[in-house]
């Protein structure tokens, strides 16, 4: 074996033998740096003859290649091993358990206004929507609630700056809605000919001076008003405890119409509820106030009293998702807490 064999075959064992790319770049210096055996061979062909230059040189060329290639091969060698460590390292276990993606829900009160609104609508009530920072007049007087009549202290008002006070029910939106009805029909009504019927609920928050197990500065109620040429008592009773039926999936259930006051209706009742099966039954629950509208609120509406004719109610969905859940505290409903309101989903 020639020297240059031996030199290649020294060369391929010392890269061999390296573990690190540091470690093979020191053994590259050994034989392909400045003062390498091929570097010094090189060197040496300047003593020689052109002939001999030109073979000794083609042999020590041929070495250097074969030099480098093996050189490079443990240069790739020892890339795709540390490529495999660190895929190792980095490895993702596919058998794992998956993190559940947690799902939302809606809450409570969302859910028995949307179930509010589908019962509402399926017997042809519109749903509408009003501001919560209402006029004085909106709120109290259209509603034959002048300022010093004795039931806006029944009412612990939050007052805004100016006119403005935080909507302390959503019986506003009777007039809203029923004002907006007239400007939409005007030209029938000025020729005298008959108009459709309002037929709406307005669900939305509501806000007054109170805070205990059943009160919260801010809850919900929802509005209802039917009002035509000859909607009487008896189709207020109709729908409710229609609605009660709906609402509950249950005739289990008794209603009843107990004389009370508002300003805005006469006569007025105030509409109580009774289970006759269940945690709750036996006992008289209240869940909404009602009567029939007061002729001069029919007027504020910008409609004759004396040909229209109509109720309304203003009931309290957070008093019913309580009773429709049995949870006994309101404040639970308003905290925010994702262990209560988890169950909902
Ligand atoms: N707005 C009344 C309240 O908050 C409830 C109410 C009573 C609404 C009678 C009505 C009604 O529409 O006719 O206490």
């Amino acid at each position: 074996m020639s020297d240059l064999d031996t030199l290649v075959r020294d060369a391929k064992a010392l890269f061999e033998s390296c573990q690190t790319p540091a470690e093979l770049e020191n053994a590259k210096a050994q034989f392909l740096g400045k003062a390498g055996h091929i570097t010094v061979l090189m060197k040496g062909l300047g003593a020689l003859s052109i002939e001999e230059k030109k073979a000794q040189g083609a042999l020590i060329n041929k070495s250097k290649v074969a030099i480098e290639e093996a050189l490079n091969a443990k240069r790739q060698a020892l890339a795709d091993a540390e490529l495999n460590v660190q895929l190792k390292a980095e490895a993702i276990d596919v058998s794992l358990p998956a993190r559940a993606q947690a799902s939302g829900g809606l809450h409570p009160v969302s859910l028995t206004l949307e179930r509010i609104e589908a019962i509402f609508g399926s017997m042809g009530f519109d749903v509408a929507q009003g501001p919560e920072i209402e006029t004085d007049w909106f709120n109290f007087t259209a509603l034959n609630t002048p300022p010093d009549h004795p039931a806006r202290s029944m009412h612990d008002t939050f007052y805004v700056e100016g006119d403005y006070v935080l909507r302390t029910h959503t019986s506003p939106m009777q007039i809203r809605y029923a004002v907006e009805h007239v400007r939409k029909h005007k030209a029938a009504l000025d020729a005298n000919e008959a108009i459709p019927e309002i037929r709406v609920i307005a669900p939305g928050r509501t806000y007054r001076v109170d805070s205990d197990a059943t009160h919260s500065p801010m809850f919900h109620q929802c509005e209802g008003l039917w009002i035509g040429e000859a909607v009487s008592f008896k189709d207020l009773k109709v729908v409710f405890t229609d609605f009660c039926y709906s609402f509950f999936e249950t005739r289990d259930l008794e209603l009843r119409f107990r004389p009370s006051f508002f300003p805005f209706t006469e006569p007025s009742a105030e509409i109580d509820i009774k289970f006759s099966s269940g945690p709750l039954s036996g006992r008289w629950l209240e869940v909404a106030g009602s009567g029939q509208v007061h002729p001069k609120v029919v007027s504020n509406m910008g409609l004759d009293p004396e040909k229209y004719i109509g109720f309304a109610f203003g009931m309290g969905p957070d008093r019913l998702t309580m009773l429709r859940y049995g949870v006994n505290d309101l404040r639970l409903f308003f905290d925010g807490d994702l262990r209560f309101l988890s169950q909902f989903k």
